[in-house]
């Protein structure tokens, strides 16, 4: 038998890797047979500065060579303790405690988890997880459960708890369920202003903080999904701030180390903290991971911060943002192509006349059109989307959406061929 690598989400009955990675430096990922592409997803959202940047690679290698990984459950160290007050300065509010766990699904679980407890030791009955029709939380149990029931999760719903779902971007939608019900909700999730696997859905600053407002005037709790959002991608360093709001509890991992290794943190403001403190280990959290704070990560997370900084990071989305505003019409005037649009550093539009959905086969087409030009996309069915590493330079970038405009008129105009 042949060793096989296990891909994510992928059918491997007839699959051959689009190509080796033997390198990838800046928005570029360099291939063994000598193409380079660039990276048009960022590497699943998660590449901001550019792959390799030196000051990460040199702040992972010094901390490598000092010490590597050590048990966060009885000892402290200072790459977790710099990092927890880098982040606290940047975070809303009073969300003034962070919780250390390995990626995406965890920091959502641990939000989620930390929610429930936090009711139960005050004592209320709160019964209802809620969540936005179309979510997208992560691929652990607690995370698929407030996610959207769909093809991803069908094979596991009996392994699933309700939710109740509430139609994405509505206030006033949200506005009714909780003067009605909210007494019964533990808390919301939410992927503040953007849904991504749903399709790169955007949303409006002012729903949100609406919605926000419901949930806290019934007394229930606002977990905010930053792990696609956060580190900049929708033009603030999180999305929340466009909204004005302050969530009880935020999840983030994706961009936290600049996309080089993989860490997710959840952050809690104060009042949800102080109700973990008691007399012994019953009203503490008893939820950990072998990672947690790893120190080589850490230290990653800072130099990712500290690029913010030096590199003037979010005036860089502002100038990426700029140039999907100048492309826009183009890609609108093309056949087939639906509601063009962006935030921060994503670009998005539908892909019309096929089925559509997630199965709809044009975006593996436009995704190998693409490729033959240099650009790699992974468009979710009939949705495709740009979400470059924030280094992207005004050129490339260019040339991406040009390409990506090229390739779009070739497979909408193509007869289609048949289903993937
Ligand atoms: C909003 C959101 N939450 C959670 C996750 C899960 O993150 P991970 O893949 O690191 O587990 C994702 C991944 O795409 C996401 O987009």
């Amino acid at each position: 038998m042949t060793p096989r690598i296990w891909h994510p989400f992928t059918q491997l009955r007839d699959f051959e890797p689009l190509g080796r990675v033997v390198g990838a430096t800046g928005a570029w990922l360099h291939l063994a047979d000598g193409r380079r592409v660039l990276d048009g997803i960022s590497s699943w959202w998660v590449n901001i500065h550019g792959h390799s940047h030196p000051k990460i690679v040199a702040a992972i290698t010094a901390q490598a060579a000092a010490f590597d990984q050590v048990i966060l459950a009885d000892f402290e160290h200072a790459p977790a303790i710099e990092l927890t007050r880098r982040l606290v300065e940047r975070l809303p509010g009073d969300l003034n405690h962070v919780f250390y766990s390995d990626n995406g699904s965890t920091a959502v679980e641990v939000a989620i988890k930390l929610a429930w407890q936090f009711q139960l030791q005050r004592g209320e009955h709160r019964p209802r997880l809620v969540a936005f029709e179309g979510a997208y939380h992560g691929d652990t149990l607690g995370a698929m459960r407030v996610g959207a029931r769909d093809l991803f999760t069908a094979p596991f719903e009996g392994l699933l708890g309700p939710t109740t779902r509430l139609p994405w971007d509505d206030a006033d939608a949200a506005e009714a369920f909780f003067a009605t019900h909210g007494h019964e909700v533990c808390a919301f999730i939410v992927e503040p202003l953007l849904q991504g696997v749903a399709g790169m859905r955007v949303g409006r600053p002012d729903q949100l903080a609406r919605i926000d407002a419901a949930v806290h005037k019934a007394g229930a709790l606002l977990i905010a999904d930053e792990v696609a959002t956060g580190f900049g991608r929708t033009g603030t360093f999180w999305a929340c701030e466009q909204a004005g709001i302050v969530p009880d509890l935020l999840a983030m991992s994706k961009g936290i180390t600049g996309g080089t290794l993989p860490l997710g943190a959840t952050a809690c403001r104060e009042e949800l903290f102080r109700a973990f403190l008691g007399p012994d280990k019953r009203s503490a959290f008893l939820h950990g991971h072998s990672y947690c704070g790893n120190p080589i990560t850490a230290a990653a997370a800072l130099a990712s911060l500290d690029l913010f900084e030096e590199e003037r990071t979010l005036d860089r989305v502002a100038a990426i943002s700029a140039r999907y505003a100048a492309h826009a019409p183009a890609f609108a005037a093309l056949p087939g192509v639906r509601g063009v649009r962006w935030l921060g550093g994503v670009f998005a539009f539908d892909l019309a006349g096929g089925p559509g959905g997630y199965l709809d086969p044009i975006g593996r087409r436009l995704q190998a059109a693409a490729l033959q030009h240099g650009l790699y996309v992974r468009p979710l069915g009939d949705v495709a989307y740009l979400m470059p590493p924030f280094c992207v330079t005004e050129a490339e970038l260019d040339q991406a959406l040009h390409t990506l405009a090229a390739c779009t008129q070739q497979v909408v105009t193509a007869s289609p061929p048949a289903a993937v």
